[in-house]
Formats: structure tokens, C-alpha cells, sequence
């Protein structure tokens, strides 16, 4: 593969990187499998024994409060391959496959098989549920498919660190829905998109009339990045503007997922990426608020978070057409589009094309 030289200008993957279905697989594997994934929120689960089952890049996996804690197991059985629980959710103190009945603890062991009794060579010590790793920001519930893999908390620390400078409890705001957009790209359209603000003031006039673009900032660090946008009010001395409700901050943990706080009260919403094949992403927009926002506010906050996702559905899927057309080589990337070179360069590492 030709990638450009780390360290130009140049942007660092060529056009087929955005919709060769021999990178997307690769990417499966390199990218996808290898990093923190998000599998759902912790607020879906209120008392322990309850359960929710959720499809992270098509593996079925099962969230579940145990006694012994969270618990998230691979939804697989090893009987016979059935997706063990197939409800949405519920509560339980077992979990018990559908198909013949076998059922595990809340460490995943094997603890009974109908008709065992007749089995002498069947060890059920041989047959657990895989368990996976998992992280949080809560409510916000990640996986790891590895064993072993760098701890959340110190892959993200710094993260954590901006939300709560910014003086946000996530877990604390109301969820109200989700609004999901098919788009026609590939997923690292949709990230580079997101990682610069470079396009908003020509793409994005009302995000342009409440965030100010003159000290518009991304800074990245090891696995993640985070954009600092303050309110526009030029009339303000700036130390007035570094109040912890006076800027937004928009986090991007690597690789798939987001989570965007506006200036103001409590606010935050999530993008979720799901790359369904190398020219086909899902975003799903998750929307969450201060209790105490009236409904008119709500609305407000829910319809420019939409309207600025309506302007990128159409940004992204022109990028697609323009990789595909065969006319495009390496781009040129601006010191604003820091965030992007960051991106293109954990990714080639991921790739191992560096
Ligand atoms: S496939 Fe699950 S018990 Fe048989
Ligand atoms: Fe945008």
C-alpha cells in the first residue's frame, strides 16, 4: 500500500483505503477488535441480576449486573452456537441458553446441562461463556474483545479529565432518544469529518453563530481527542468565556465513538459509528439533557445538533463520491485538521502500514 511519509502535510491514506473491501476487513481485524468499543449504557440496568444484549460489529454480546459487578459475556453459546439470551433485556441470577436449556453463573461457568448425568466424558469446565473487558465513563459502557488489553482508564485519562473540568456528570442527564442517519461512506469519512472544524463556517452557519472560530481548538493525545469551541461573544474578555459552562467540548475516543457537550446546562450527546461494510456507515445520535430543561430547550438543543448532522450526512457522502471517482491522490492537510492527521496516524499504525 502507498501511504504518504508521517510527518508531511500530506494526508496519509489513498483513496481506495475509503471503500476496498480488503482494508475494511483488515480493519476488522486491526482496528475494530483491537480497541475499546461502546456496547450501551450502564442506565439500562437498575438492579443487579438485570441484563441487556446488544450487537457490537455483529458479535452478540450480554451486559449484565451480576453481584460479582458488571459483567459482559460473548451472547454465544458453546453448545451449539445459539445466541444465548435473545430478549433485549430482562433480569436474571443465570444466564440459560434458549435452545437446550444449558446455563452458566455470573462468572460464566458451566453450571448445568440437561441430561449431563448420561455425559461422562462432557467437562463442563471445558464450555464458559468468554467473558470481555469492560471500561466506563458512566453512564457510557465500553468492550474489549482482547484479554489483556491497555486499561481503559489509562488509554482515556486525560478524557476524563476534560468532562470533568467541564463539570459533566453524564450520568445525571435524561436520555431523550436516538436519531440514527444511514450514510453512504465509509466510517472514516464520517471520523475525519467530525475531527475538524476546518468546514464549519462554510458548512455549518448556525454551529458558526454559537461557537466562536477564532479560538476554535483540537488537541489529541494517545487514543482519543478533544475539540474546545466557546461561546461566540465578542464582546467578552476571554478569562470571562473559561467558565465551565462557556465552552463546548467534543471527544472523540478512537475508534468509533463520540460524545459532544454544548455550551450551557447539562447537555451531551453521543455519536455512534457502526461501519456496516467499506461504503456504508451508521450514526446513531444519542440525546441526552438536564432534567430540569424545559421542553422548548430540549428541543432546541435536539434540533441544531440535528441540523448540523443533516449538513455532514451530505458532506460525507460528496467526500465518498470524490475518493471513488479515481481523480483524487493525497490531499493536503491544514493545521486545523490536526485532529484528522492524528486519526490517519493512529489508523496506519493500527494497520501496521507504518
Ligand atoms: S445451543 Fe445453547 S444449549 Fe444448545
Ligand atoms: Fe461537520
Amino acid at each position: 500500500m502507498d501511504l504518504s511519509p508521517l510527518g508531511s502535510h500530506k494526508t496519509l491514506l489513498p483513496a481506495d483505503f475509503y471503500y476496498q473491501e480488503a482494508i475494511f476487513q483488515r480493519e476488522k481485524e486491526n482496528i475494530f477488535k483491537k480497541n475499546w468499543l461502546y456496547a450501551g449504557k450502564r442506565t439500562n440496568l437498575q438492579k443487579e441480576g438485570d441484563f441487556y444484549t446488544v450487537d457490537v460489529l455483529n458479535v452478540p454480546i450480554v451486559i449484565w449486573l451480576t453481584k460479582l459487578g458488571l459483567k459482559a459475556f460473548v451472547n454465544v453459546c458453546p453448545h451449539r452456537g445459539a445466541q444465548v439470551k435473545l430478549e433485549k433485556s430482562g433480569s436474571t441470577k443465570a444466564l440459560s441458553c434458549h435452545y437446550h436449556g444449558w446455563t452458566w453463573d455470573q462468572e460464566g461457568v458451566l453450571k448445568r446441562a440437561p441430561g449431563e448425568r448420561g455425559e461422562k466424558d462432557l467437562h463442563k469446565c471445558d464450555y464458559p461463556l468468554v467473558e470481555l473487558t469492560i471500561g466506563e465513563v458512566d453512564p457510557f459502557i465500553f468492550i474489549h474483545f482482547e484479554k489483556n488489553p491497555q486499561p481503559f482508564e489509562s488509554q482515556f485519562s486525560v478524557l476524563l479529565d476534560a468532562i470533568r473540568t467541564r463539570g459533566i456528570d453524564y450520568s445525571a442527564l435524561t436520555y431523550h432518544g436516538a436519531k440514527s442517519y444511514r450514510m453512504k461512506c465509509n466510517w472514516k469519512t464520517v471520523v475525519e469529518n467530525f475531527l475538524e472544524c476546518y468546514h464549519c463556517p462554510v458548512s455549518h452557519p448556525s454551529f458558526c453563530d454559537l461557537i466562536s472560530m477564532a479560538d476554535y481548538e483540537v488537541k489529541t493525545y494517545p487514543r482519543h481527542s478533544t475539540q474546545y469551541g466557546y461561546l461566540r461573544q465578542p464582546d467578552q474578555p476571554l478569562d470571562a468565556l473559561v467558565q465551565p459552562d462557556s465552552y463546548g467540548i467534543y471527544n472523540y475516543l478512537y475508534p468509533l465513538f463520540m460524545v459532544n457537550t454544548y455550551p450551557g446546562a447539562g447537555n451531551a450527546s453521543t455519536n455512534i459509528i457502526e461501519p456496516l461494510g467499506p461504503e456504508e456507515t451508521l450514526v446513531t445520535y444519542e440525546f441526552f439533557l438536564d432534567p430540569t430543561m424545559d421542553p422548548q430547550e430540549v428541543e432546541k438543543n435536539i434540533s441544531l445538533v440535528h441540523e448540523v448532522q443533516v449538513e455532514d450526512v451530505t458532506i460525507c457522502e460528496a467526500v465518498h463520491r470524490g475518493l471513488k471517482s479515481g481523480f483524487y491522490q493525497a490531499g493536503w492537510l491544514m493545521k486545523a485538521e490536526n485532529g484528522v492527521h492524528h486519526f490517519q496516524q493512529l489508523l496506519s499504525e493500527d494497520l501496521r502500514y507504518t
